[in-house]
This record gives structure tokens, sequence and C-alpha cells, in this order.
């Protein structure tokens, strides 16, 4: 059988060049290998997202930027997390075979509980990782490409499977994380993880004037224009390198070696690339933005080939916790 691919990114904001080169890149190199199926987790959204408007947008706009990213409807399967209600009823099972203790470890929820001052988180918060395992095994997902803080999360899902094989005999494919080395996190602009729960964004479909604010709002060290800089240590270079071809970044970095160069100076060539970069990907979201009926096309066909995967998923589920008929 060809191997399944499948991943999924939140809609709980703008997507983000920590998206983009964390996990979004490699979705695209692999829709062309076997089976793949991408999904906005807009579910896992309603985490953060409390306004329905909003929560709408939010999930339009990551389906656009999937598409103008590369994400093609002909290759890969498109849909929404929420089209699938097979996926809250796998999560409930699997809720019934994880530990609490499991979950109480997990790193993304110690986190907003003892840093991001969340002092009474909701349920779902806490059982994100059960909804996150009942997407990837409910596709007898083999292969997911995800950044590297997710890596917890798939050894989580891992774990849950092997669980209910356990009690309930061979029933899940165990899956892989694959995350690029290469990568590791893409900084913010405030040198922490960038990452949409915080302000420090650089937004890949920002209105240029926006992304420039971002762009300048990159947080540096106060050395002098003079001074020779390390540029392994500096968030603009660190984004720079990403972006631009391998040639401009080395000149950057020998500039700023040499001193008389200064952070401003990098600011305005990251600005350019960013613009040069994904300038036909900008466009394409432009023009995309404007077919909102042949999106919602896409996504109900995307739908409809995730339910019938997700349907003989479940039937099996069903029928080894002993539940509906005997299959
Ligand atoms: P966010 O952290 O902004 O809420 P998500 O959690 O929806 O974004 O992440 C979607 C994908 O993008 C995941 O695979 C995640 O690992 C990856 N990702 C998010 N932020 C970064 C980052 N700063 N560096 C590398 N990968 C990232
Ligand atoms: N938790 C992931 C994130 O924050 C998004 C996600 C939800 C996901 N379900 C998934 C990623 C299943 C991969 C597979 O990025």
């Amino acid at each position: 059988m060809a191997l399944r691919t499948l991943s999924g990114v939140q809609s709980s904001g703008r997507l983000h060049l920590g998206n983009y080169y964390g996990a979004i890149r490699e979705f695209v190199r692999m829709q062309h290998e076997g089976d793949a199926l991408y999904f906005i987790a807009n579910y896992h959204a309603l985490t953060s997202v409390k306004d329905p408007l909003q929560a709408r947008q939010l999930t339009f706009e990551t389906a656009l930027a999937y598409l103008a990213l590369g994400l093609d409807p002909n290759k890969a399967t498109l849909f929404r997390q929420s089209d699938i209600p097979e996926v809250t009823e796998l999560y409930w099972i699997l809720g019934s075979v994880v530990p609490m203790s499991n979950l109480e470890r997990a790193h993304s929820y110690r986190d907003k509980i003892e840093n991001r001052g969340i002092t009474n988180p909701e349920f779902g918060l806490f059982a994100y990782p059960v909804l996150m395992a009942a997407d990837i095994l409910l596709y007898d997902s083999d292969v997911v490409p995800v950044g590297r803080d997710q890596k917890q999360h798939l050894e989580f899902t891992r774990d849950v499977a092997e669980r209910f094989n356990h009690q309930m005999g061979e029933t899940f494919v165990l899956p892989e994380a694959r995350i690029d080395e290469q990568v590791m996190i893409v900084p913010g602009t405030d040198g922490e993880k960038m990452s949409k729960s915080r302000n420090n964004l650089v937004r890949i479909f920002a209105p240029e004037k926006e992304l420039k604010q971002e762009v300048m709002g990159i947080v540096t060290d106060s050395a002098p224009l003079e001074a020779p800089k390390d540029p392994e240590t500096n968030n603009v270079y660190r984004l720079f390198k990403l972006v631009a071809p391998a040639e401009a970044a080395a000149d950057m970095a020998a500039k700023f070696r040499a001193g008389g160069y200064g952070y401003g100076h990098a600011k305005k060539e990251l600005l350019a690339a960013l613009l040069d970069g994904f300038r036909s990907e900008r466009t394409d979201y432009d023009r995309l933005m404007n077919d909102k009926a042949e999106l919602e096309r896409q996504l109900h066909i995307g739908a409809e080939k995730a339910r019938n995967v997700a349907g003989v998923t479940l039937k099996r589920v069903r029928e080894r916790a002993g539940y509906g008929p005997k299959a």
C-alpha cells in the first residue's frame, strides 16, 4: 500500500515563517510521494479562538495559505478537521485508554499553565494531544511531517496506539514523525519560538506595510554599527538564512563579521528577500481570496475523500472495542 502522509496546522492565527519552514514546506514536498492528507486543525484552534467569526475567517485563511504555498488538491486530500465527525468519536475512545498522568506531562499544556498565565485551563487544552492522536490514527497515517515542537505529541500518539493495540488487538498503524532536522525552531521577532500564541510573528501573507513593521520590529542587541557581529546569534540573520538564497546569506554573514553593517541594513534585506521569495505565493493568495466558492468546493471534495478513509478505520476500531456490528 502507498505510504500515507498526514499533517495539519491549527487555524489559531495567521500563517508564519515557522509554520512554513517547520512544516508546510515538507507537506508540499511529500504530496508527490504516496498518499497525502493535510487538514486545517480548526477544532484544535477552539482551545484559543473563541470568537465564531474569527474562527471561520482563520479556517478560511489557513486553507487559502495551504493552496497558495503549493498544496495541490489534485495531489493531496485537503480538508477541515471539523468536517469529519468521526474524529471526535475516535477521540473519546482513545481518551479512555490514555492515563491522565501522560497528559499532565505534555510540554504544550505545562507551558501554557506555567509560563503563559493560564490559571483555569479548559478541559480541551488538557485533552489537546488526544484529539491530535485521533487525527493521526483515524487515517492509518504512516508519516507525519511536523516541526520539532510536535515531537512529544507524536510520541504520545504512538503510545496511545500501542496501548489500544495491546488491549484490543492490532488495530492502529504506528505513525512516524518526519522532522526537518535542518530547520530547528524558527525564531520569532523576540528571539523566542515563533508562534501564533506569542506576539512575535513574521507572517507570510501580511500586507506589505504590516510585514515591514514585523521585520523592523525584530529585536536585536545594541552593538554599534561599526562593531563586527556574530551572524549566528542574531535573529535577522537567522531568518534571512531561511528565506534568501545560500549565496546571499553567506554575503550577509560576511558583512556582519566585517563590521560597519548594522541591523537596520539587514532588516531591509530581509524584507526584500521575503517579498521576493514569496512573491508568487502572495499573488496567488490574493487571487484565491476572491474565489471563496472554489475553495469551498475543494474542501468539500477533500472532506468526502477523508471521510471515506475515516469511516473504514472507525468501523474497525468500534468492532475491536466491542461496539457496532461485528466486522
Ligand atoms: P503555532 O505554534 O504558531 O501555533 P502550530 O502549532 O499550528 O503553530 O504549528 C503548525 C506546524 O508548524 C507544526 O508542525 C509546528 O511544529 C510548526 N511550527 C510552528 N512554529 C514553528 C517554529 N517556530 N519553528 C518550526 N516549526 C514551527
Ligand atoms: N498540534 C499541531 C500543531 O500545533 C496541529 C495538529 C493537530 C496536527 N492535529 C495534528 C499536526 C495531526 C499533525 C498531525 O502544530
